[in-house]
């Protein structure tokens, strides 16, 4: 873990007033959705189609609750975690996601180094716009996660690229064979790489902070933005009209196994929710899982992470499982444990936090997540995130 930087001055002010202001994660989403363009504010925030699976994420929280311990010492508790042979400082960090750009000049590298700040993992997609190797120098626990298995050279000279960086974990995503219907995204006039626009232009104008802050800054100072990680191999601008396709509609359990046989540090596959597929990344030979639906924005109707979580822990061992989809309180981190987690990963929030206010902003949403951890395990009478157990869940009357 490096030592986190001083903050500069705007920064300190910034810190000051939003540990006034923002006391809980939900609190960042106004405040991201007051500094963002509307476009970019919907493609964030948005599921698929009906919402239905974003919102299922949520209600399987509610719909679990906790059996609190009394009676035991917990004066000496952490909110510390061992994961792949790490120990973090706390059982969350951060999932990976396009378009941090968009929300904050150099978005990936201020992610990474505030999950680095507190000993967290931030999974570093390919879809981003900082180089991995810059990435890794800032946040060496920082993960890279890989969006295509189809073209097996590629595959090696990535995991070459990754080992030479120091990546220690990778990370393949499972669940876009196709896009997910984005309708939201239309009717807000978003598209990802953004296409320049009237209604783009004019949305900006409604919030010249975005305008002057990140992308007037991002062009002047670092130029147009690329892809620099992307799996397929071409460095294209992340602004422009057309983007080269990617093949991601036919994996198979061979170019996984030839994954495994090419890369010695830890894999992980993401996107996955039936026990039975849990099963077959197993012998392929990976270490661990996300259990996620990707935060409700491919299959909508698809089963909550949560109950998917529980489902496969019951039913599937040799592997860590970790969880993603809807964790917005140290409540519910601690639910996700005792269904089964090893550990979990927040998408929005952190992308809310970073577009409220950069760096200081993620790393407030940190402190306020691992205080809330820390309280109530205490309140639950655990002194490590590793005692939640099935024990202490109980199903909502
Ligand atoms: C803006 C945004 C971009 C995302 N991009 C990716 C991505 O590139 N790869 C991926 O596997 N998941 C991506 N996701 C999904 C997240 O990794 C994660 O599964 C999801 O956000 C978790 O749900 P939560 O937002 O409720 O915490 C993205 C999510 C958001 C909000």
């Amino acid at each position: 873990m490096t030592p986190p930087p001083r903050p500069a001055h705007g920064e300190a002010r910034r810190s000051a007033r939003l540990e006034q202001r923002v006391l809980s994660l939900a609190d960042f989403e106004a405040a991201a959705r007051r500094r963002l363009p509307r476009s970019i504010f919907g493609y964030v925030q948005g599921g698929v189609e009906d919402n239905l699976t974003r919102e299922a994420n949520r209600e399987a929280f509610v719909r679990r609750r906790l059996m609190p311990g009394t009676m035991k010492d917990v004066s000496g508790r952490s909110t510390a975690i061992e994961l792949f042979g790490r120990t973090h400082g706390v059982p969350f960090g951060i999932a990976p996601m396009g378009g941090a750009a968009l929300a904050w000049r150099g978005g990936d590298l201020a992610l990474a180094a505030a999950a680095d700040a507190f000993g967290a993992p931030f999974i570093l997609t390919a879809s981003s716009t900082v180089r991995l190797e810059e990435v890794a120098r800032v946040a060496p626990g920082a993960w890279f996660e890989i969006h295509t298995l189809s073209d097996r050279d590629r595959l090696a000279a990535m995991a070459d690229r990754l080992e030479r960086a120091g990546i220690e974990v990778l990370v393949v995503m499972a669940d876009v064979p196709v896009l997910g219907n984005r309708e939201n995204n239309q009717r807000i006039g978003f598209t990802m790489p953004p296409k320049p626009s009237l209604r783009l232009m004019l949305d900006g104008l409604g919030h010249p902070r975005w305008v002057l802050g990140t992308a007037a800054a991002t062009l002047v100072r670092d130029g147009m933005p690329h892809f620099e990680n992307a799996d397929h191999g071409i460095r294209a601008p992340m602004i422009a009209r057309s983007q080269p396709p990617m093949v991601r509609d036919r994996p198979s359990l061979e170019d996984l196994a030839f994954l495994r046989r090419r890369w010695k540090g830890r894999l992980v596959v993401k996107g996955v929710l039936d026990p039975a597929d849990a099963a077959r990344a197993r012998d392929a030979g990976v270490d661990g899982l996300i259990v996620s639906n990707h935060g409700g924005r491919q299959l909508d109707g698809a089963v909550a992470s949560l109950d998917a979580l529980e489902e496969m822990a019951a039913s599937v061992s040799g592997l860590t499982l970790m969880l993603d989809g809807g964790v917005r309180r140290g409540t519910d981190v601690l639910k996700a444990l005792a269904c089964g987690a090893r550990f979990v990963f927040l998408g929005r929030p952190f992308m809310f936090a970073l577009a409220a206010a950069g760096g200081a902003g993620v790393r407030h949403a940190f402190s306020i997540l691992k205080a809330e951890t820390a309280r109530d395990m205490a309140m639950m009478g655990i002194n490590r995130p590793e005692e939640m157990a099935a024990r202490h869940i109980r199903a909502a009357p």
